[in-house]
């Protein structure tokens, strides 16, 4: 019997090497070497993990995930990881929400957060005169858009540790190995029922979501917001034209969302408003900080205009070129989504390989790597904002600059993005001045075990005022 024991134990350990060696030899020759072996540059596999070692092993950081579930994961339904006719249709949908004139609506929303913001700031400078930038705008942007995707006026900015901003650190906590199964291996995690969100988020949020939308329907109540836009879907399935400000009915179809598609939607300009915001006012604020000649330029201009208009209005916002030229380079060097990804959905021939890649092969495309190209942006460390000129903008390939993605897939919420982070750095600058603190680092450590390209921990500050 021992015999026979060990007789099989030895079948089953020679069968287990000649599989195991079988299979790292056609991921070493076959699988990992797909590009090279059609004549395209590739980085350097590593078997069993391909070019992932970087990714599990959270020195790098993966891009968005391709896995959704609407049944069991119902926030995870949302216009950023849905595909196919359900995104075509909800994407033709939700384009009228962020038209300018929907942006002029909102724009007292973010002003009065910016208030409190620069009310926070002056309290912090006269502690020690230092401040930790990136949680104190995070709570701006937290406290903008709990406002206009929630109606709640969740006041991280007086409490940080009010619950919309408890939950936002633990939505995106580091994940490097979730991350990286739910962008690669979607049909396996779909086939166990895997959920992508906290399970603690995800009630969270639906409950906030249905609380705000009863007390609204119930009271009459009608605020010029996103949840508002949202609401219009749910009850008619379109969006009511702006035609004064030159919106146009966008979609044909009148089919109604239901609340829990309105929540996920409301939960995604959440997740992708908030952190991709405050991130680039705390980048935009770092770089101010070590090219002291930008920032006092910078604070001229707003100055200026804030004078002209008599304080800031929508409109000032537009007459501001060069913060416009700041933040477009802040963006150059910290895209907030550093790779961004697509199917191929038909044939396409490589310039200059000769290659034609099939339909269905999943692309990465490099922003970061497009951004710091030096045959792109000459001396791409540097920060220079006059790399924005009208002039300099038409020498570049109308893909060298890659911060909102492009194409149908590009980012939605761009307008927004920008009138929000905008608002954040008018009210930094105009009244103060930032200067490196006693540990700045030169460059920013970045935080590899995060989806969105974002520093490593806080950020502190030297501030003091202008005036
Ligand atoms: C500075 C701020 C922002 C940056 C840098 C940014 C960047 C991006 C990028 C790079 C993408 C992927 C685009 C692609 O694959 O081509 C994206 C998608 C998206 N963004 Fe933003 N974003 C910002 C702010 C916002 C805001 C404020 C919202 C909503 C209120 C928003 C909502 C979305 C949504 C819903 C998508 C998915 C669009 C789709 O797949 O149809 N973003 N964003």
């Amino acid at each position: 019997m021992a015999l026979i024991t060990t007789g099989v134990l030895l079948q089953v350990l020679a069968f287990l090497v000649i599989f195991i060696g079988a299979t790292c030899s056609y991921l070493t020759h076959v699988a990992y070497d797909y590009w090279n072996s059609k004549g395209i540059v590739q980085s350097k596999p590593m078997t069993p993990f391909g070019s992932l070692w970087p990714v599990f092993s959270s020195q790098k950081s993966i891009d968005r995930g391709m896995y959704y579930n609407e049944e069991y994961d119902p926030m995870s339904a949302h216009l950023f990881l849905i595909g196919g006719t359900k995104w075509r249709n909800l994407r033709i949908k939700f384009t009228p929400t962020f038209t300018s004139g929907k942006m002029k609506q909102m724009f007292s929303t973010v002003k009065d957060t910016a208030d409190n913001l620069g009310k926070c700031l002056a309290e912090e400078v006269q502690k020690n005169g230092l401040i930790e930038i990136r949680d104190l705008v995070a709570r701006f942007s937290t406290d903008v858009i709990a406002s206009v995707a929630f109606g709640i006026e969740c006041n991280s900015l007086q409490n940080p540790m009010a619950e919309f901003r408890t939950w936002g650190r633990k939505v995106l906590e580091p994940r490097p190995v979730k991350n990286t199964l739910f962008a690669l291996c979607p049909a396996v995690l779909k086939f166990f029922n895997a959920t992508m969100t906290d399970k603690g988020a995800s009630d969270f949020f639906i409950k906030a979501f249905k609380d705000t939308v009863e007390y609204r329907t119930a009271n009459n109540v009608v605020r010029k917001d996103f949840l508002d836009l949202i609401m219009q879907l749910m009850n008619k399935g379109y969006i009511n034209p702006d035609e004064s400000k030159g919106d146009v009915f966008a979609s044909e179809s009148r089919e109604k969302i239901t609340i829990l598609e309105g929540a996920a939607q409301a939960f995604v300009f959440w997740i992708a408003g908030f952190e991709t915001s405050s991130t680039t006012v705390t980048h935009c604020t770092y770089e101010m900080a070590l090219n002291q000649e930008i920032q006092d330029k910078l604070a001229n201009e707003i100055n200026t205009v804030l004078e002209r208009f008599g304080g800031l209005t929508y409109e000032s916002i537009n007459e501001m070129p060069y913060l416009h030229k700041v933040v477009s380079e802040t963006l150059r060097k910290y895209p907030s989504v550093p790779l961004l990804n697509r199917e191929c959905n038909r044939e396409v021939e490589l310039l200059d390989t000769g290659f034609v890649v099939p339909t269905g092969t999943p692309i990465i495309v490099p922003v970061l790597g497009i951004h710091f190209d030096p045959d792109i942006y000459p001396d791409p460390d540097k920060f220079d904002p006059e790399r924005f000129s009208e002039e300099n903008i038409a020498k570049r390939h109308k893909y060298a600059y890659l911060p909102f993605g492009e194409g149908p897939r590009n980012c939605i919420g761009m307008r927004f993005g920008l009138l929000q982070t905008k608002i954040g750095l008018i009210t930094l600058f105009s009244k103060y001045r930032f200067k490196p603190g006693p540990d700045t680092k030169v460059p920013l450590p970045v935080d590899k075990g995060n989806i969105l390209h974002g520093p490593l921990g806080g950020v502190t500050f030297k501030v003091e005022e202008r005036y």
